[in-house]
């Protein structure tokens, strides 16, 4: 439902920045001044969505998901060797994360984003490591491939995630590990309670698209999921990091990016009320002056495939 609420947003923003280019395009046209690469520039400001800038994705929550990955890993139990499929790596955090701790594994990682995948190949030379595109509902991998399969951050974002975890189950081996972790929109991902505590008092309209409404985000989620499906030995688990900010701009500025939700929703809004927004939130923050901490809480699940 939350999934099919943002993508409305979503469009509805898009048909609006596509009206504006067709307005811009006629306009230079008129003129006689088109250049391609003015042309190439406003498409790819049109073009870029949710997931579509993998340097604002750093910025904003990748720098996160770097600090989330060893911790996640540890959790999901990865063997000392054999083959491993990050489901959704996006820029690469916990795949690379992964190739670090345990050098005999090859790792694959797997995403929707072409411009994540991209960034993702930039980070490593390691031939151990490999990225490609693909959708985790749809594993272009023959089954029993992988001794285990690791998602951070991702199944709460996928439109059918019985069917990425059937997906998961079918390319990993009888008795390989399929484990996942979402952040706890709801109350314990601070960061991001703060930031849509605040859009919902200063805009009703943003309460719709609080994150909090995210699939699989609240304790118990993941892993009933997990045994709907039929993975064995299913355990879930609270797992916490603390995010450091140098100051408040540190905390603020990555929310003006357009990435994920929430900075979709702020580059929705005019001026005025991003800077409303900008003094709501640093009041709710306690008006901070300094570098200051915020705890952040995932969900993580770990289950096992049947033996054969
Ligand atoms: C919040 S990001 C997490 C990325 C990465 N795992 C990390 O921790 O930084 C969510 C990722 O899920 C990816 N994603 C969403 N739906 C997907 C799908 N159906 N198949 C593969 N990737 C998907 C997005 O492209 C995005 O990279």
């Amino acid at each position: 439902m939350y999934n099919q609420v943002f993508r409305e947003f979503e469009e509805r923003q898009q048909s609006f920045k596509n009206r504006k280019l067709c307005t811009t395009v006629l306009i230079m046209l008129s003129r006689r001044t088109i250049l391609i690469s003015g042309l190439r520039s406003i498409l790819r400001q049109v073009g870029s969505v949710m997931f579509g800038d993998a340097h604002n994705y750093e910025r904003f929550m990748g720098r996160w998901s770097e600090v989330a990955a060893p911790l996640f890993a540890k959790f999901a139990g990865i063997p000392d060797r054999g083959k491993v499929l990050d489901i959704g790596c996006g820029t690469g955090s916990l795949a690379l994360a992964i190739s670090g701790s345990c050098p005999l594994c090859q790792v694959e990682g797997i995403d929707l984003s072409r411009e994540y995948i991209a960034f993702a190949r930039t980070r490593t030379k390691n031939s151990h490591v490999r990225f490609q595109t693909g959708d985790a509902q749809k594993l272009p991998f023959a089954t029993g491939t992988f001794d285990a399969a690791v998602s951070l951050l991702v199944f709460n974002f996928i439109p059918n995630p019985a069917r990425a975890l059937s997906e998961a189950r079918r390319v990993t081996r009888p008795g390989g590990s399929v484990s996942a972790a979402v952040w706890d929109y709801g109350e314990g991902m601070r960061m991001l309670r703060i930031f849509w505590d605040a859009a919902g008092a200063l805009d009703p309209s943003a309460e719709r698209l609080d994150e909090k409404y995210m699939p699989l985000c609240r304790k118990g989620e993941l892993s009933e999921l997990w045994a709907r499906g039929g993975l064995q030995k299913v355990g879930e688990l609270p797992l916490e990091i603390t995010m450091k900010f140098e100051n408040f701009d540190d905390y603020w500025d990555p929310f003006l990016l357009g990435q994920g939700p929430a900075g979709a929703y702020v580059k929705s809004l005019p001026k005025p009320r991003i800077s409303a927004l900008r003094e709501e939130v640093r009041k709710r923050l306690g008006e901070p002056r300094g570098t200051f901490t915020l705890p952040s809480r995932m969900w993580a699940v770990r289950g096992e495939t049947t033996r054969g």
